[in-house]
């Protein structure tokens, strides 16, 4: 169903039973979402009263991009501090006045654009915010921020640094580290350095907890270690260290308290950053680091034909619907029958069920390892493997209360 009348969509749907939706609906299971983000919290307060460093946390708005989400992920005031994707999502929260006011801090989490729009509507961003931090991994974009002076007078910037994802940032001790170590000397009048960020992306192609606390505790020290070589120069300085599967396992063992106590001795602040925690999916429970049961989103889709011949069920539930992601989990997603899902109040025993097998773009074939076939008509829940690629592709979200009923419709923030 299409957006444009959200008041209408909202008269026709809350009320109605999740098995009553219009397929493909991507639902949100409220009480879980909150649960995912109560969880979190708990966790950063327990790392704050280990009373080493000053400990602080930064949410990412890309898993959801709603103002309710984003409410929710903000935890009445636990922080103010945000991660966006993209400046519309910075925009949505700014045209905002709800979420405006609880948000006094955006970080922007990709390095800059050269183009004059772009640039335009960044210095808008920053002039209507107490705090803008921009990422800089390259020389190159401190020559170009100079060109351009904010309202506060300075960019403030994190060092993004590379600690294994080879994706954005630099490599310690890299030449393009040691270029902006000495760039940030050179344009000091125009950026100012807030702090060194890390972001172990690679956390999710790994399926252990152990192998996972390992790359949490590098990500750590790799920030940490980046930090000890500005110690001289820089007061203050913020290490952000996250991704979801790292920060699950997060805790107070040895190797995390001193590399803590070393941070304190330095004056800095840990920062902690996720986004996929608040709704969770098949790739974060590959990591071995989250449960099945604490997934807060699914897509619903319905069987439209079914083979005989082949053992497989066509779904309404394709590329757009479910993305072409993957992880250990087999196929495009899990397959539940939605009126046994919903009667088990979806407490997930196992995982030898349906999957999408095979998908094009509004076409999914679902199948299992017995050659079942599902009655044309069956309504699917299937967990999705990145939630936050697939709810992307969804112009509203369907929030569901316990008792499986439609509350509310979420709205998401589109493009760029
Ligand atoms: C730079 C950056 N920071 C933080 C996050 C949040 O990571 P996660 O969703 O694993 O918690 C992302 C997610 O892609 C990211 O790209």
């Amino acid at each position: 169903m299409a957006v444009e009348n959200i008041s209408f969509l909202k008269q026709e749907l809350v009320g109605l039973h999740v098995l009553d939706l219009p397929t493909p609906s991507f639902v949100v299971k409220e009480s879980q979402i909150n649960k995912n983000c109560a969880g979190i919290k708990k966790q950063v307060e327990e790392l704050q009263s280990l009373n080493k460093c000053k400990v602080q946390f930064r949410p990412h708005l890309k898993t959801h991009k709603t103002k309710e989400g984003l409410l929710k992920q903000l935890q009445d005031g636990f922080t103010s501090a945000v991660l966006v994707s993209t400046l519309a999502e910075a925009e949505y929260i700014l045209n905002d006045p709800v979420v405006k006011d609880k948000v006094d801090d955006i970080c922007y989490t990709l390095p800059i654009t050269r183009n004059a729009l772009f640039m335009k509507r960044l210095m808008k961003i920053e002039s209507e915010l107490a705090d803008f931090r921009l990422f800089v991994d390259n020389l190159d974009q401190l020559h170009y921020l100079s060109k351009f002076k904010p309202s506060k007078g300075k960019w403030s910037i994190f060092l993004k640094i590379d600690v294994g994802t080879q994706r954005a940032g630099c490599v310690r001790l890299s030449d393009d580290f040691k270029s902006i170590l000495a760039g940030l000397s050179e344009f000091e009048s125009s950026v100012k350095l807030y702090g060194i960020y890390a972001h172990a992306g690679h956390s999710y192609g790994f399926s252990s907890k152990e192998e996972i606390y390992k790359i949490l505790v590098n990500e750590l020290h790799e920030t940490f270690a980046s930090s000890e070589l500005l110690k001289y120069h820089f007061k203050n300085l913020v290490l952000s260290i996250g991704s979801t599967p790292t920060i699950r396992s997060i805790g107070p063992e040895q190797e995390i308290v001193d590399l803590m106590d070393q941070i304190a001795t330095l004056g800095f602040t840990l920062e902690i950053h996720c986004g996929n925690y608040c709704m969770l999916d098949l790739q974060q429970v590959s990591t071995g680091v989250s449960d099945i049961n604490n997934i807060a989103g699914f897509v619903l889709g319905s069987v439209v034909s079914s083979y005989k011949d082949r053992n497989e069920s066509l779904s309404n539930t394709g590329v757009i619907a479910l993305t072409r992601e993957k992880s250990s989990f087999k196929g495009h997603g899990l397959v539940f029958p939605a009126k046994s899902f919903v009667e088990n109040n979806n407490k997930i025993e196992s995982s030898e069920t349906f999957y999408i097998d095979r998908i094009s773009q509004e076409h999914g074939i679902v199948k299992n390892s017995k050659g079942d076939l599902l009655d044309i008509g069956t309504q699917l829940v299937i967990l999705p493997q990145h939630a936050c690629i697939v709810a992307s592709n969804y112009p509203y979200y369907a929030v569901i209360n316990d008792d499986y009923i439609v509350t509310d419709l979420w709205v998401p923030c589109k493009g760029w």
